[in-house]
């Protein structure tokens, strides 16, 4: 089966689907993003500097859901990174609505695998945190941070503690308290890896909606390619070292998706027979290192 015939033209429309911004308060506009000839290299303590990113070129809509796969080490964490202005590249620019990135702001929010949440505050309060931070009032912060909590179906857990809470939940405050801040873009670096395969469907699901209802431009990383197929309108996929992209693949089958669709399934299979080679070599440098040490 080819892959127009995967393509059912109804999916075509559901890509035009508008966010349904009448359904949450979300102020921020989405971000369109630009990469110009990224090139990302560290120097090492000994030998050559590691080219980490080379030659990036990407434009991100607005209000895009783009997913981004690779192997380990092949700078998808340094892509993240320097869209949200906490690293700046060797050459090359990187813009945010056609605004050159100077440092991290509180329109782009990431999010990772480990949370980040703190121990000694509420899930209310750490939901309010980072509205502190901004200088939100008291009332504001209480308000939003109930309306985020209800978003992520969390709203009977706000005087819980976070060790009260499963890791499913807590990665759902953990995005209740990034999109209380109501960024334009989320970028979210392997936020589910550690969850088991039903939490992670679940959040599959949930973050799908809010996508829809708060419109914002999501950056997804994740080695995980049917989850790229499952959740990204788009996917980019990128080589190993020095990470460059490869190739790109518009995903239009309808939503919601499930991860077991055969469609998904078979997209993934073109996506990681792509791949293989750069896998392979990712996987060789691994061993390489370990039997030189
Ligand atoms: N701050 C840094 N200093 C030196 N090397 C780094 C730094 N950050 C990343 N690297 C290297 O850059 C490469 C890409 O890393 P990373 O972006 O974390 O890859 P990925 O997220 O795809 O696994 C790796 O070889 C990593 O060791
Ligand atoms: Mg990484």
């Amino acid at each position: 089966m080819s892959l127009a015939q995967l393509v059912a033209p109804e999916a075509a429309q559901s890509l035009h689907i508008a966010p349904a911004h009448h359904m949450l308060d979300y102020d921020a506009a989405p971000a369109s993003i630009r990469l110009r000839a990224v090139e990302q290299s560290f120097q090492m303590r000994k030998g050559p500097r590691l080219v980490a990113l080379s030659n990036i070129h990407l434009d991100i809509q607005a209000g895009e859901f783009l997913c981004i796969v690779g192997p380990s080490g092949c700078g998808k964490s340094s892509l993240l990174s320097l869209i949200a202005g906490l690293s700046f590249p060797t050459n090359g620019e990187v813009h945010v609505n056609d605004r050159v990135v100077t440092g991290p702001g509180p329109d782009r929010i990431l999010i990772f695998q480990e949370h980040g949440l703190f121990p000694w505050l509420t899930v209310g309060q750490n939901v309010e945190f980072g509205m502190h931070m901004m200088g939100l009032g008291r009332r504001k912060r209480r308000e939003r941070a109930e309306q985020y909590l209800q978003l992520v179906h969390l709203n009977g857990f706000r005087d819980s503690y976070i060790h009260q809470l499963s890791g499913g939940m807590r990665q759902r405050v953990a995005i209740a308290r990034a999109l209380a801040t109501q960024p334009s873009v989320l970028l979210m670096d392997e936020p589910f890896a550690a969850l088991d395969a039903q939490t992670r469907d679940m959040l599959h699901d949930e973050l799908e909606r809010i996508w829809k209802e708060t419109g914002c431009t999501i950056i997804f990383v994740t080695h995980n390619v049917r989850e790229a197929v499952r959740l990204g309108s788009r996917v980019i996929l990128m080589t190993y070292r020095p990470g460059t992209i490869c190739s790109q693949m518009d995903i239009v089958l309808p939503r919601p998706r499930r991860m077991d669709d055969p469609r998904v399934a078979l997209l993934a299979r073109e996506i990681l027979d792509e791949l293989r080679e750069e896998i392979n070599k990712a996987v060789a440098s691994e061993y390489d290192h370990v039997s030189h040490s």
